[in-house]
Parts: structure tokens; C-alpha cells; sequence
């Protein structure tokens, strides 16, 4: 079986289901890629049930263990925990083990999960619909640049006129801000002197002729293209001139707009709306960002108040992050513990990348029941010497009682609280060995 045929089986499996329980992770993929599932449900009148979860550990697992069908979306391939259930369907894009239950999974079918497709894009692949939400999940599980089954899902986009490619700064905030906040809220890409310092953004701007009193909440897409290049150029230069020549790489890039989601909303940017439902996921509140996907406008009134608080607390954690962040020979390190919250220290760790990018990083967050919540992030030139975070992570953590897995690029684990020295030696030394 192909992987097309195989999308088509997982279908016919979804909907010989009579009213299952959809379970999808609690990140901007699993949110996207939940919201397909329920869409196609719902699209077909059929009955469905739907729950977020963190993770599939005992816990999660013992509040869903009596229900008669269940589909796991965005994970449960790398959890043999999955065959003690009744009808199970997984859609997923993690690095899978060998189940018993069905499962469509494009490592399966010589697709990198990790790069080439995620689990919105497996999810679009089963269903056919909502295309813009798979290439959501696709940006926001870090598949940036979308090359492979990602790229054709683009393409498909385009030709359905459902998605733009455009080639622009990719800053938060083109339509949605005006430009001094556009400037100093860009914790994404960090802009030495003007993120989080809204006067010298202001000043910068005025600098470069783009802004006055009158003008002056004007939002990028306001300016003129002759004005965006002014832009581009100073900000470029602006970069260069500090010394942050790897930064001014992320700063221009291909940006997708979402034709069918409101014009000037945090919805039309794909790499918007994904921080928007990252808002809702990493602060508990991910039926909120399902809500979102499915155009419920207020659950979108909401997630705009968790974008408020998640950006709060990001710049807490990017600020703590500048500051405290140790080299440990062969990973960087930030213990966030009791300042950065576990739901996101692994968005800092992935926007500390963009400066820091010759080595994995690591950070750690305090977890539940007596935890800590590991997680990593690496770029695709680390990557292509041989590390691989996933299986560094399910490595070291099962060695000394945790459990931990992920993609190749970005990867989390859940530590007993007191094995935290261990884990890292067990960590430094995997990864010595195979990069
Ligand atoms: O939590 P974080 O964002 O760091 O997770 C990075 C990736 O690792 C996610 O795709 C997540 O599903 C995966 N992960 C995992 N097992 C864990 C924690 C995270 O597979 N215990």
C-alpha cells in the first residue's frame, strides 16, 4: 500500500466509527489537525466526541481506557499503550513504533514526518478538507521551509485559491499591528535595540522616513511596496551592523495567507494563527483554538486575550533565557525552572535558536507531579550531522525512569525530578556518539 491508499483505508476505518472519541495533542499541529478530523465529522453528520491531551501517559490514558473507539490524533504511534484499547485509529506524524491497531503515519510510507509532513497535513491527506489548517500545523510544528508532501499540499492550496505565497518579512503582526508594535513585539525574530522596546522601534521607523504623528498606526500592509523595501533594507542592515548576521537569514521568507480566514485578523498569517492556537494549547485552553479553527468567532475573541498572556510570557522567558543560558560542551542549556512555564519552555528554546544556532538546546521547566519537563530544539544543519533529538530523548529519559520522544528537530521529555543530573550526562553522551 502506497500512503495515498493508505489515507484512504485510515478514512474508512475513521468513519466505520459510530461516535468516537477524537484525542489530539495539545500543540498548534494537534490542534490543526484535530480540528480536521472534527470538521470532516462534522461535515458528514456523523456523531463525534472530542479531547485535548498533554500527553499519552498513564494518567491520560486511565480517563479514556473504557471508550469503544477512539482516534488519536498527533499522537499515540510512539505508544504501544495504544493496543490495550478497544477500535483505535492514530494519525500521526512522530517517530512511530510497530502497533497492532491501525495506524497512518508518513514514516511509514518513506515520508519525514519531521520536515515533510505533519500531523494536519496527514490529517488532510485522510480527509480532503480544510487545507489552510494543514499548512497551520505544518508552520507551526516547525516545518519551515515546506519542502515534500507539505509542499504539494501548498501547491494544492494555491490552485484552490484557498492560500497565497508571498515573499516578505516574516514578523508577527503584518496587518494586525501598527508598525512601531509590529517592530518591538518581533520576539520570533529577535531585533537587537527595537524588540520589546517600543520607542526605538519608533524612532527606527522615523529614521528610515516610514513614520509620523499622523501616520502612525499604520499597519506593514499600509505601506506602500516601495516602503516595505525601505523597510527590508534598514532592517537588514540594522541586523548586520550588530552582529547578527544568522537573524537577518530568518527575517525574509516565503509567508502563507489564508484567503478563506478574515483579512487584518491573526488568522490571515499562517505562522499567526499558528501562535494564536499555540496561545490556546500551551495555557490549557486548547478547545479554545479547536474552537478558532472551526471560524467560532468568539472562541477567536478568547484566544486573542491567551495570545495577550502567552506573549507576556514568552518575552519573561525569552528575557530570563538571554540571561541565563550556559554552554554545556556539546548542548546549550536554560533551566527555566519556576520562571518559565513547561508549556512553553520549548518555544522559547526554538526562538533562542535563531541566535544561538551552533549547538542543541535544552531547556527545562518544572512538570507535573513531581517532574521535569524537558525540551530540545536543533536547526536542519544539525540535523543533517547526524542528531537526532527524538531518539536522544526516548534514549536517555526511559534509561533512568522517564519517557521522552519527539522529531528529530524538536523533541520533549517528561524526568523524575531528582534524575535531572543523570539525564544529562545520559544526554550529552547519545548525542556525542551519533552527531
Ligand atoms: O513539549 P515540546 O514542545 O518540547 O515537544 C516537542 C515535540 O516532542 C512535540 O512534537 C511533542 O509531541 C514531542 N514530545 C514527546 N514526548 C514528550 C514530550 C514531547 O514525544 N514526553
Amino acid at each position: 500500500m502506497n500512503f495515498d491508499e493508505a489515507c484512504e483505508e485510515a478514512r474508512k476505518i475513521a468513519f466505520s466509527f459510530s461516535n468516537p472519541l477524537i484525542v489530539h495533542h495539545y500543540d498548534a499541529d494537534g490542534i490543526t489537525s484535530g480540528s480536521i478530523v472534527v470538521s470532516a465529522f462534522r461535515k458528514e453528520f456523523r456523531n463525534y466526541r472530542v479531547k485535548w491531551i498533554k500527553k499519552l501517559d498513564e494518567h491520560s490514558f486511565s480517563k479514556i481506557k473504557k471508550e469503544k473507539e477512539i482516534i488519536f490524533v498527533d499522537l499515540g504511534s510512539g505508544n504501544e499503550i495504544v493496543d490495550e484499547l478497544k477500535d483505535v485509529l492514530v494519525i500521526d506524524h512522530h517517530q512511530p513504533k510497530e502497533l497492532k491497531k491501525p495506524q497512518i503515519n508518513p514514516l511509514l510510507y518513506g515520508i519525514d514526518g519531521g520536515t515533510e509532513l505533519s500531523s494536519s497535513g496527514t490529517a488532510y491527506s485522510v480527509f480532503k478538507n480544510n487545507i489552510d489548517l494543514a499548512i497551520v500545523g505544518a508552520v507551526g510544528d516547525m516545518q519551515y521551509p515546506l519542502i515534500g508532501k507539505n509542499r504539494e499540499i501548498l501547491e494544492q492550496g494555491v490552485k484552490l485559491n484557498e492560500i497565497t505565497v508571498e515573499f516578505d518579512l516574516r514578523l508577527y503582526g503584518r496587518s494586525s499591528r501598527p508598525l512601531p508594535q509590529f517592530l518591538s513585539y518581533s520576539d520570533e525574530v529577535y531585533i537587537p535595540g527595537i524588540t520589546y522596546n517600543e520607542s526605538n522601534a519608533y524612532v527606527f521607523l522615523q529614521d528610515l522616513g516610514l513614520i509620523n504623528e499622523k501616520n502612525a498606526l499604520n499597519s506593514y500592509l499600509d505601506l506602500t511596496e516601495d516602503e516595505r523595501a525601505v523597510l527590508k533594507k534598514g532592517l537588514i542592515n540594522h541586523l548586520i551592523a550588530k552582529g547578527y548576521e544568522q537573524t537577518a537569514k530568518y527575517l525574509i521568507g516565503e509567508i502563507y495567507l489564508l484567503s478563506r480566514r478574515p483579512l487584518r485578523s491573526g488568522l490571515y498569517d499562517a505562522s499567526e494563527f499558528s501562535t494564536i492556537l499555540n496561545a490556546c494549547g500551551r495555557h490549557g485552553m486548547a478547545n479554545i483554538g479547536v474552537g478558532v479553527c472551526l471560524g467560532e468567532e468568539e472562541a477567536y475573541k478568547k484566544s486573542l486575550e491567551l495570545l495577550k498572556y502567552h506573549k507576556t510570557k514568552i518575552r519573561e522567558g525569552l528575557l530570563f533565557a538571554r540571561d541565563n543560558i550556559c554552554d554545556l560542551g556539546s548542548f546549550l542549556f536554560i533551566d527555566g525552572r519556576g520562571v518559565i512555564d513547561e508549556g512553553i519552555i520549548g518555544i522559547v528554546c526554538g526562538m533562542m535558536l535563531t541566535q544561538f544556532d551552533k549547538k542543541p538546546l535544552v531547556g527545562i521547566a518544572i512538570g507535573e507531579e513531581n517532574t521535569i519537563k524537558i525540551s530540545t530544539r536543533a536547526n536542519n544543519s544539525l540535523i543533517s550531522k547526524g542528531l537526532n533529538l527524538g531518539k536522544s530523548l526516548s534514549h536517555s529519559s526511559k534509561n533512568i525512569g522517564g519517557s521522552g520522544g519527539g522529531h528529530k528537530i524538536a523533541a520533549g521529555a517528561s524526568i523524575p525530578k531528582d534524575k535531572l543530573e543523570e539525564f544529562l550526562l545520559e544526554f550529552a553522551n547519545f548525542i556525542s556518539q551519533s552527531s
